[in-house]
C-alpha cells in the first residue's frame, strides 16, 4: 500500500531532520521552505548525511537514493494537496505560525493532520485559528530529529481522538519512542529538565563549586551523559536562556522556574557555548580547563540536589497529568538520555528520603522554589511508590 505523503514546513535544523524521518520510514515528502537557501542548504545537508550512512555501511546505496529521491523541495506551500501530514518547523512566533496554519488549511483536504513541532508555544492557539481546530496537533521532535528516538504528541483542547491516534500510529511507525503530554509550556521534557540547568547555575552563583566540579559530580557520580554547564554549552547559552525565560513567562512567574544572572550575562557577553568559542567552558585550541575538585562529599552533595530538584519536577508533572508515569520517565531517558526514569529514580532512593531532603531545602531557603509536590507528601504519607 503506498504511505501517505508527509509535509514538512521550513526546512531548517528541525524540518531537514524530520523529513528525512518520514523519508527513510518510506514516505514521500513535500519539504517547503520560503527560502531558496536554506532549501539548497537542506538539499545539501540531507546529501551529506546520506552519502555518510553509506560509507559506514549503515545504509545500501540503492536505499540512501531512494530515500533521497522520494524528498521533493519546495518553495511552495500549494505542493502539500495531497499531503495527510504537515508538520510545521519554522520560526517560534506565534502571529507567523497563525497566518502559516489558515493558509495550510486552504490547501490541503479535509482529512490532513496539522501539526506543530514547537517547543513552547500553546497548540490550542496555533489551532485557533482554523476552521477545523480538531485536527490541529503537537508532534515535538528533538535535535537532531533523525536520532533523537522520543517525539512528544500533543494533543490540544480542540484535537479530537482520531486525530491523536492517527498522528501518534503514524509517529510509532516512523520506529520513534512517543509520549503523550497535555498542552502546557514546556511539555513535558522541557519542563522537567528545568532545575537540571537552574539548579547547577543556582548552586555555582552561591559559591558551592566551579562548572567543572558541578559537571563532574553530575557525570562521574549521576551517571549523565553530560554535566549542565557542558550541555549548555553544546545547545548554546542563548537558546537555554530563551526557554527558560519562556517557561517561566508562561508559569505566570512561578518562582522554580526562574532564570539565573549567570546566563543572562553569559548569553550577553557573548559567551554562547561551543558555537562562540566560549561558553562556561573556553574552546579555543589549546586552552587550559579547569580541573574538578573531586571532594567526593561536595560531590554527592552537589548531585542529591540537583537529583531532588528533578524529581520534584517530574512528580509535580505526574501530580498535575501533565503525562503518564512511564511517560514521564520515557520522555527524559528517550529525550535527553538520563541514565534513569526520574519516577522510578525516586522509588530507590525512597519517597521519605526524597521528601526529607526538598524539606530541607525548603526550610533552609524559604522559597517556594523548593516547595515538594503535594503529590510527595500524600505518597510520603500512604507510604506507596511510584511503581
Ligand atoms: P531554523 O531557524 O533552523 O529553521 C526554520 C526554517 O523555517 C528556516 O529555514 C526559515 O527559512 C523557514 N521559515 C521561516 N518562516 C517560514 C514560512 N513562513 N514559511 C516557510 N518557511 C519558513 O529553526 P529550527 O531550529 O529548525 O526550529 C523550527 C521549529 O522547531 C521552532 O518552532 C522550534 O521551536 C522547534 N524546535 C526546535 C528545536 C531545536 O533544537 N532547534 C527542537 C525542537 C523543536
Amino acid at each position: 500500500m503506498e504511505k501517505e505523503i508527509i509535509g514538512v514546513l521550513g526546512a531548517g535544523t528541525m524540518g531537514a531532520g524530520i523529513a528525512q524521518v518520514a523519508a527513510q520510514s518510506g514516505h514521500k515528502v513535500v519539504l517547503v521552505d520560503v527560502n531558496s537557501d536554506a532549501l539548497d542548504k537542506a538539499k545539501n545537508k540531507l546529501t551529506k548525511i546520506f552519502n555518510r550512512l553509506v560509507e559506514k555501511g549503515k545504509w545500501e546505496e540503492k536505499f540512501a537514493n531512494e530515500t533521497f529521491g522520494r524528498i521533493q523541495f519546495s518553495s511552495q506551500t500549494k505542493d502539500f494537496k495531497d499531503c495527510k501530514l504537515v508538520i510545521e518547523a519554522i520560526v517560534e512566533n506565534i502571529e507567523i505560525k497563525h497566518s502559516v496554519f489558515e493558509n495550510l488549511e486552504s490547501i490541503v483536504g479535509d482529512d490532513c493532520i496539522l501539526a506543530s513541532n514547537t517547543s513552547s508555544l500553546s497548540i490550542a492557539s496555533i489551532g485557533s485559528v482554523l476552521k477545523d481546530p480538531s485536527r490541529v496537533i503537537g508532534i515535538h521532535f528533538f535535535n537532531p530529529a533523525p536520532l533523537m528516538p522520543l517525539v512528544e504528541i500533543i494533543p490540544a483542547v480542540q484535537t479530537s481522538e482520531v486525530i491523536k491516534n492517527r498522528a501518534k500510529d503514524l509517529i510509532d511507525s516512523w520506529k520513534k519512542v512517543t509520549v503523550l503530554a497535555k498542552d502546557t509550556p514546556g511539555f513535558i521534557v522541557n519542563r522537567v529538565a528545568r532545575p537540571f540547568y537552574g539548579e547547577a547555575l543556582r548552586i555555582y552563583e552561591e559559591g558551592v563549586a566551579d562548572f567543572a566540579t558541578i559537571d563532574w559530580a553530575m557525570t562521574a557520580l549521576g551517571g549523565f551523559r553530560m554535566g549542565p554547564f557542558t550541555l549548555m554549552d553544546y545547545i548554546g547559552n542563548d537558546v537555554n536562556y530563551t526557554v527558560t525565560e519562556t517557561v517561566f513567562a508562561a508559569f505566570y512567574y512561578d518562582p522554580r522556574y526562574k532564570p539565573s544572572f549567570t546566563q543572562k550575562r553569559h548569553s550577553e557577553a557573548g559567551y554562547l557555548g561551543r558555537k562562540s568559542g566560549r561558553g562556561y567552558y573556553d574552546y579555543s585550541e589549546g586552552a587550559e580547563q579547569t580541573k574538578p575538585n573531586e571532594d567526593k562529599v561536595l560531590g554527592e552533595r552537589i548531585l542529591n540536589r540537583i537529583l531532588l530538584m528533578l524529581i520534584n519536577e517530574a512528580a509535580d508533572a505526574l501530580f498535575l497529568n501533565i503525562a503518564s508515569r512511564e511517560d514521564i520517565d520515557l520522555a527524559m531517558t528517550k529525550g535527553v538520555n538520563y541514565p534513569k526514569g526520574l519516577l522510578k529514580w525516586a522509588d530507590e532512593i525512597g519517597i521519605d528520603n526524597v521528601l526529607a531532603g526538598l524539606e530541607d531545602l525548603f526550610h533552609e531557603y524559604g522559597e517556594d522554589r523548593y516547595r515538594p509536590s503535594p503529590l510527595l507528601r500524600r505518597m510520603a504519607r500512604e507510604k506507596t511508590t511510584f511503581y
